[in-house]
């Protein structure tokens, strides 16, 4: 069955660039992505400069998003920004990235939370699951999604479900150049895909759109980008160099296209 799910490419910023980094670098952006209606380009910047890239941003080309949201909306929480103070300014919100999982010790309880803030605040929360090297090599990566999926989508229903985003984020392919093969990434995706139907129904599981995210460039996107189940990438290194980026937006331009021909 073929989709109508639109491709998303994200690129996530990590800690990366000062306000003034970020203008310049937007503004470099702007000029290499060119506008590709079909594509849905969001942009995850760290969030001292949501604000001022808001009023920057060419809207055509791209939306915003956090990197992430606390899940208490206000209150006495030294540090943290609710989603509720980022709703005005993002479409989208990672929540349980494998560095708030791994450097932060968030767990599936405190992803839960904030997937229901996001979607409370009508912020569609993009959900990351994966496995560790140790997980895969004790072959525990399904137990591991399924764990991850079941708690991560807790309390939402079916129509909430339909509308956020889950990327398959294989933790040692992070910031590793080691990306995962195309057939590892096309196994994941169908299994959370099927997950999600036996949670949530037939209908999301259609409609919910499952990214591929570890080392994804400009080189390998295609691969990922190609499977029938893979809906995008979440990109993280390869997003801080404008060429890169706006090369992995144009491949995704043209297996949309590839796509369409072959409807
Ligand atoms: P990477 O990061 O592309 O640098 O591997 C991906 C991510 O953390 O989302």
């Amino acid at each position: 069955m073929r989709n109508n799910r639109k491709i998303m490419i994200a690129g996530n910023w990590k800690e990366h660039f000062t306000v003034a980094q970020a203008s310049i670098y937007l503004h470099r952006l702007e000029e290499a992505v060119q506008n590709r209606q079909s594509i849905e380009v969001v942009l995850l910047p760290n969030v001292l400069t949501l604000q001022p890239l808001s009023v920057q941003l060419d809207r055509r080309k791209f939306r915003l998003g956090a990197q992430d949201g606390y899940f208490e909306d206000a209150g006495a929480y030294t540090g943290e920004v609710s989603m509720a103070m980022l709703r005005d300014l993002v479409h989208y919100v990672l929540v349980g990235h494998s560095e708030r999982r791994h450097v932060f010790n968030e767990n599936d309880d405190v992803a839960a939370k904030k997937m229901q803030a996001a979607v409370r605040n009508g912020i569609m929360p993009i959900l990351c699951v994966g496995e560790t090297l140790q997980e895969r090599l004790a072959g525990e990566t399904n137990q591991i999604l399924h764990n991850q999926l079941s708690a991560g989508l807790m309390n939402l229903t079916a129509r909430e479900v339909s509308a956020s985003v889950i990327a398959y984020e294989p933790v040692w392919a992070i910031g590793t150049g080691e990306f995962a093969k195309p057939d590892q990434v096309a196994r994941a995706t169908d299994f959370i895909r099927k997950q999600v139907e036996h949670l949530f129904g037939a209908r999301a599981a259609t409609h919910v759109r499952i990214l591929y995210g570890g080392s994804v460039d400009d080189h390998n996107a295609g691969s990922f980008l190609s499977l029938d189940g893979c809906d995008g990438a979440l990109v993280g290194g390869a997003s801080l160099n404008y060429h890169k980026f706006a090369g992995i937006v144009e491949t995704a331009y043209r297996v949309h296209q590839e796509r369409i021909t072959r409807r």
